[in-house]
């Protein structure tokens, strides 16, 4: 449990609060880059960390990002005129570049040079990887740009989608770092395969068909290793035959994670930004590190089945959501799986969603020995949220090559040290001496 006040702490993140500046301190993703298709297109509204603001992709390609807000009389600018390089506000005629500054004020005397002193509030911003990307922070401390693994891959390596999320930040990432919920939420009654261990692998008296979860992958106990880009949450359950099974989930500063995923298989990045407090938007990424993905990787992300969710293209709102109770089936619960919605997103959603309304109340919550890693991550982000109030910056923001991390699916024997399980599954350029022992 958390107490009131570090709960209001962390799940507070407009422009005033602390856990606000904290998330300031690091490069977000903001939009798809598919989202501003061409030079001159169409400008996009978008919230972000309770800030309303437009985006644009100017003549030069570029994208600009700023205060939604036209610098005369605040009307918004996303119903302006997008061309030769800057935003022209419909109202009187401003245009603003997209470093924000003004460039024209075609009602002002000939010779005013009253534009030069006005400016919006624009944002850094750096597009790579599928995904356009903003720094919100003091400019002077903009951090180099995350050595995220897809970000330096060619376009055939990855896929990048997005979806709306009704609820705090919080409630997403605190799902994804739970690994636990793997072997109910996601369970499938037919498909011993959901239980997220490669078939092959479990012995034939395994593939059971029952309701709820063997218990020897259910209770799983966690370690959890520091390392320079925040923490690994390692789960391990007692494996039939004497080994662990081990999933893996790196927890990267400020609301990034890694979905566990065997040795050399794709992996999948996820990243959440609060929209308000009381919405986020959440970005997934899958890729293979050393080829593009494959017909069934491509499927596995358009399809909606797993942790990419089916939306509408123009709202990014999951097809399945609240208003239509999550296309719930009661029959498809009864025989076939554990909640009766579609897809592995499909089911995150309403438990995240409907976790005692958008921001949960953390002070009545009780945790078990499988929240682990959900205690460290509140943790971890508390200190770093106070030490900042105190003038102490995120150190993480400042290791960009630590963020090419992978995660980690493996059975192993159980004397094996989960650090060397953990780093064998990293790319060459991964420094051994930044993950400390797993506690
Ligand atoms: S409000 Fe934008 S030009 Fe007047
Ligand atoms: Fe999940």
């Amino acid at each position: 449990m958390l107490s009131i006040e570090d709960n209001d702490l962390l799940t507070r993140t407009g422009p005033t609060t602390d856990m606000g500046a904290l998330f300031r301190r690091f490069w977000l993703p903001a939009l798809l880059s598919s989202q501003l298709r061409e030079p001159d297109g169409v400008p996009i509204e978008l919230t972000l960390l309770s800030e309303r603001l437009v985006a644009f992709r100017d003549t030069s390609g570029a994208v600009g990002i700023m205060d939604v807000r036209c610098a005369h009389r605040h009307a918004n600018l996303k119903w302006g005129r997008n061309e030769a390089c800057g935003l022209r506000c419909v109202y009187h005629g401003w245009k603003f570049d997209r470093t924000g500054q003004c460039t024209d004020q075609p009602a002002e005397p000939e010779n005013s040079r009253f534009k030069d002193s006005v400016r919006v509030k624009a944002y850094l911003v750096h597009e790579v990887g599928g995904i356009v990307w903003i720094y919100m922070g003091p400019v002077e401390l903009v951090p180099e740009f995350p050595q995220l693994e897809w970000t330096l891959l060619p376009e055939d390596h990855f896929l990048a989608t997005k979806r709306m999320q009704f609820c705090n930040y919080l409630q997403n990432l605190e799902g994804e770092i739970d690994t636990a919920h793997v072997n109910f939420l996601h369970r499938n009654l037919l498909d011993p395969e959901d239980d997220a261990i490669p078939v092959e692998l479990l012995p034939p008296d395994l593939h059971d068909d029952g309701l709820m979860a063997p218990g020897f992958l259910a209770r799983k106990r966690f370690d959890l290793a520091e390392t320079d880009f925040g923490f690994v949450a390692m789960a391990k359950s007692e494996f039939p035959g004497g080994d662990y099974y081990w999933r893996m989930t790196p927890f990267l500063v400020p609301s990034f994670t890694l979905i566990p995923s065997a040795y050399e298989a794709a992996n999948t990045w996820t990243g959440v930004v609060p929209v308000d407090d009381h919405n986020c938007v959440g970005f997934t990424v899958t890729w293979h590190h050393e080829r593009p993905l494959n017909e069934h990787e491509r499927l596995t992300v358009t399809s909606g089945a797993g942790v990419h969710a089916l939306v509408d293209p123009e709202t990014f709102i999951p097809i399945a959501n609240k208003d239509n109770d999550y296309l719930i089936d009661r029959e498809l619960q009864r025989t076939d799986s554990f909640t009766g919605i579609f897809g592995v997103r499909g089911e995150d959603l309403p438990m995240q969603e409907d976790q005692d309304g958008t921001i949960t109340q953390r002070h009545e919550e009780h945790l078990g020995v499988t929240d682990r890693a959900i205690i460290g991550m509140r943790r971890l982000l508390l200190g770093l949220v106070k030490d900042l109030a105190r003038g102490i910056e995120p150190p993480h923001a400042k290791r960009p090559l630590a963020y090419r991390a992978r995660s980690v699916v493996a059975i192993a024997p159980k004397e094996e040290d989960p650090v060397e399980l953990f780093v064998k599954g990293q790319p060459s350029t991964f420094v051994r001496a930044s993950v400390q022992p797993a506690r």
